[in-house]
């Protein structure tokens, strides 16, 4: 794929200190569009045909409320549809009804990861023992697409079926979780496009379960279940050909806080690393566990890949030393400018006849928010990692790219622009593994706007970038769908 010139820079209209500081990302964005074509520099593979959906957190304050981290900010939809070379755009709140109260009541009904609306014992008791009438649906983590229907997820078991033409809201719950808690993170399986995924379910005997939702099912069928006293928070896990990989981090929750501390929900963890980090693998096929996995203590968000090997398993993930991560994301700290813990590519090789763990950092730099080419590789042996790495003041200021078979890494910087996470799209009947362009939404602070950047996958060199109306708000996943081209005009 040849590579185009760099395209000329955006006009710059803010402040030499603006360009230092990426805390524009942390302000709530209200204006609701439809763009029909962005102002686009660079010239668009003809092959790339499609909409990049991406949620993320985008409105802080509600009344004389203030959000107070980074991943509790009511939801917004964004759309960046490729066509023939041309580049539209539409964002919209999820309609969720976490956002219709807080617009009806004008304050935060629901509680959220860490504020919490100060809930009677009553409602907080509710919460737990009936979810699907007092848990929030804020689902401003993560997109997916199941069947033919488009799904926006968070960390509750309350997904929000959308449009992804005009971004409006289904109103409908596309399936059950059989659980309290689950991930914005499933996997797809490659045979039959059934949604993967895992809830705990919290109570007097609380258990993981991992589940399966067929393409156009709106039931759940659990496929094998484990019991625990103190779940771990788990925001992704792993999937090779044969098993589902739980990895839990010695960050952990007596459910019965959730109900009687009056804290909010992330606040009822407790980092107890005498715990160590204990993996479990669960056959796919029975659903039987494997157990006994156990390593040095770490915490992590995000599962980059995980294959089987002979005897053994690899799992790959962005570590932390600890769960301090968690704290370095309240808007406090981030709008003051505070650094945010590197995360570190770490591979895991577990062998299945002793129960052994071996532990070895990839590359050297730091990489979060982590693509693969998952359509080719998710599950299977891989190469590429994809991701955002920390710039020189400890904000995410970088796309890279990272070969995990000899550690090398490549980088795309801009001064005074801030990358999101770097969506991978095969180019069609692409040979190699790297072969396709990355999108990243990007926050240009000099601009005081952001723009879709388009890079070659395979050396991070600029095809081009399409700029956006507004700033928008760092969210923190999204997917890209082929094919999906509004054919009707926006009513907005
Ligand atoms: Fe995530």
């Amino acid at each position: 794929m040849p590579a185009a010139a760099a395209p000329p820079a955006i006009p710059s209209t803010a402040s030499t200190a603006a360009l230092t500081k990426p805390t524009l990302g942390f302000a709530t964005l209200e204006r609701e569009v439809v763009a029909h074509e962005l102002p686009l520099a660079g010239e668009l593979p003809r092959w790339l045909n499609g909409s990049l959906l991406r949620t993320g957190p985008a409105k802080f304050e509600v009344g004389e409320q203030r959000m107070r981290h980074w991943f509790d900010g009511l939801a917004m939809l964004h759309r960046f549809t490729i066509d023939g070379g041309r580049v539209s755009y539409g964002n919209r709140f999820l309609e969720s009804r976490s956002y219709r109260a807080a617009r009806e009541q004008g304050r935060i009904v629901y509680g959220e990861f860490a504020t919490d609306p100060c809930r009677s014992l009553f409602k907080r008791v509710q919460t737990l023992f009936s979810p699907g009438n007092a848990l929030p649906d804020n689902a401003n983590v993560n997109v997916t697409r199941l069947g033919e229907r488009f799904i926006a997820m968070t960390e509750t078991p309350l997904p929000v079926q959308f449009d992804p033409e005009t971004l409006q809201t289904a109103g409908v719950r596309p399936y059950k979780v059989p659980g309290q808690l689950s991930t914005a993170h499933p996997h797809m399986d490659r045979g039959t496009g059934a949604m993967l995924n895992y809830a705990a379910k919290l109570g007097p005997r609380s258990s993981y379960r991992f589940f399966r939702v067929d393409p156009h099912a709106s039931e759940s069928r659990v496929i094998g279940s484990l019991p625990v006293r103190e779940p771990a928070y788990m925001h992704s896990f792993g999937l090779t050909e044969r098993w589902l990989v739980l990895v839990e981090f010695p960050y952990v929750v007596n459910p019965l806080s959730l109900v009687l501390s009056g804290r909010p929900f992330i606040e009822n963890y407790r980092w107890k690393p005498e715990l160590g980090t204990r993996i479990t693998l669960v056959d796919r096929a029975t659903g039987k566990a494997v157990e006994g996995f156990q390593t040095d203590v770490c915490f992590a968000f995000h599962h980059v890949n995980a294959y089987d090997d002979g005897g053994e398993v690899v799992v790959d993930l962005c570590t932390y030393p600890d769960a301090g991560i968690i704290e370095d994301l309240y808007l406090d700290r981030l709008r003051a400018g505070k650094p945010v813990t590197p995360a570190t590519l770490t591979r895991f090789r577990l062998g299945l006849a002793d129960r052994s763990v071996s532990r070895e950092q990839l590359a050297d730099g730091s990489i979060e928010l982590p693509r693969i080419n998952y359509g080719r590789c998710n599950g299977r042996p891989y190469r590429y990692v994809w991701g955002n790495g920390n710039g020189a003041d400890g904000w995410i200021g970088e796309i890279v790219k990272v070969d995990t078979t000899d550690g090398g890494r490549q980088v795309w910087s801009q001064p005074g622009c801030y990358p999101g996470e770097p969506v991978f799209v095969a180019r069609p009947q692409a040979e190699h593994e790297d072969d396709g362009v990355l999108l990243s939404v990007v926050l240009d602070a000099a601009a005081g706007s952001s723009l879709l950047l388009v890079l070659d996958a395979a050396d991070l060199s600029e095809l081009a970038r399409a700029q956006a109306p507004h700033h928008i708000p760092f969210s923190f996943h999204g997917q890209f769908a082929s094919r999906i081209v509004p054919t009707t005009q926006d009513n907005r």
